[in-house]
């Protein structure tokens, strides 16, 4: 069996060509054995319908929860002229690995797939070993963002504030659970938040304003994730901004303007982002003095610098209300799709269509599949 596929110049673009002169494959990837699935589906129609499709021939593939994967035809997935996504039966792949053997070979991956297994650098390893190109951020990109407790930890070496926090695996938790309890009450203190250490969509989050709540917040986030995440709880306002590498090799990345989330809920928590349709509003572009939006946006390049993240990227802060401090909260690799995400809306105001921002990611993925064939592996 061939383990790795080596990159080599291939089927995709050469170096210098241009989209205008080869329609490119692009397999949308959606669905994902994560807890963060119906999203995904939510994201990847709106990709579908956003994609340019003078320069793409898409081909759909779904992966059920179970991690079943299929090929649907893009006619298939119309539901009176919009995108409407199930993971449907068409035609089953044994595995992902078959993707590089099929008939119509995808030139370009575009995972839009979130959470675990799918924005956490496993699936990018695959499509490395596979030899194919792949939207966003790499392996250790991805895997970095994902974890909240490592991402804070590189930040923090970086000078950079994040709210103060501690770490606690499963194993630790079982063995100590009276001393982590004094610990927490001790440095972090009430209101509190607990979160699972990497899964997003705010599932598994518990905001804990006293004592006889923790253990319950505690036990709920083991049940997404073996380590999890005790914060201080900030009063706080809720800053996004978008990242987009730039394609031109060594310049600094491209930064939109800044937006905020004002949630009507006492967090931003899943409720509010996806089941009430007055769970928050978004404010763009965010109405802050100048001076910070410039150190915002210095911030979030540096960020996406520092956390080794390439392709895309939706940094998000917290401005405390009272001392108007700026600490990073969390680097999304595969931020919200939909056509009322964030992500999307904040390149829009900051003149690059949804269309162009699809194409850029692609351009990006495949100069980067090129700079990654040019290297020397023997
Ligand atoms: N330390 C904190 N102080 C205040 N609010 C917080 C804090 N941590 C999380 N939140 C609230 O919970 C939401 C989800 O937390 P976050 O860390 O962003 O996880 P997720 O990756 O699931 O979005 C935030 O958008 C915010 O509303
Ligand atoms: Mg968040």
């Amino acid at each position: 069996m061939v383990l790795a596929v080596i990159p080599h110049h291939c089927e995709i673009l050469e170096n210098g060509m241009t989209l205008e002169s080869k329609k490119i494959n692009i397999a949308v990837l959606y669905g994902g054995c994560s807890a963060e699935y119906e999203v995904s589906l939510l994201s990847a129609a709106a990709v579908i319908k956003n994609l340019d499709k003078n320069k793409f021939t898409i081909i759909p593939i779904g992966i059920d929860k179970t991690g079943c994967c299929f090929i649907n035809e893009l006619q298939d997935l119309y539901v009176n002229d919009e995108i409407v996504l199930k993971t449907k039966k068409a035609k089953c792949l044994q595995n992902l690995a078959e993707l590089n053997q099929l008939t119509q070979r995808p030139d370009v991956i575009f995972p839009v797939l979130h959470g675990t297994l799918g924005e956490d650098g496993t699936i990018q390893g695959l499509f490395d070993l596979l030899g194919l190109a792949y939207v966003g951020a790499d392996v250790i990109g991805s895997a970095i963002g994902m974890d909240k407790d490592v991402a804070k930890r590189l930040a923090a070496a970086a000078e950079i504030a994040v709210v103060p926090f501690l770490s606690i695996n499963s194993d630790l938790w079982m063995s100590k659970k009276d001393l982590l309890i004094q610990d927490i009450e001790q440095h972090i203190a009430y209101p509190l938040f607990v979160k699972p250490a990497n899964v997003g969509s705010s599932l598994g989050i518990t905001k804990v304003k006293k004592s006889n709540e923790l253990i319950a917040a505690i036990e709920l986030a083991f049940t997404y994730s073996t380590k999890i995440l005790v914060e201080k709880a900030l009063e706080v306002r809720e800053i996004e901004i978008a990242i987009l590498e730039n394609l031109q090799s060594g310049a600094e990345p491209l930064v939109s303007c800044v937006g905020e989330i004002i949630p009507s809920h006492e967090f931003y928590s899943y409720e509010a982002k996806y089941l009430d349709p007055k769970g928050a509003e978004l404010i763009i572009p965010a109405i802050l003095q100048q001076g910070q939006l410039q150190q915002l946006k210095d911030l979030a390049i540096k960020i996406f610098n520092c956390l080794v993240c390439s392709g895309m990227a939706r940094i998000d802060f917290f401005i405390e209300k009272q001392s108007q401090k700026i600490y990073f909260n969390e680097l999304n690799t595969i931020p919200g799709f939909t056509k009322i995400s964030m992500y999307p809306k904040l390149w829009e105001a900051s003149g690059l269509s949804y269309q162009q921002l699809l194409t850029s990611l692609i351009e990006l993925a495949i100069a980067r599949y090129h700079r990654l064939a040019e290297l020397k592996r023997s």
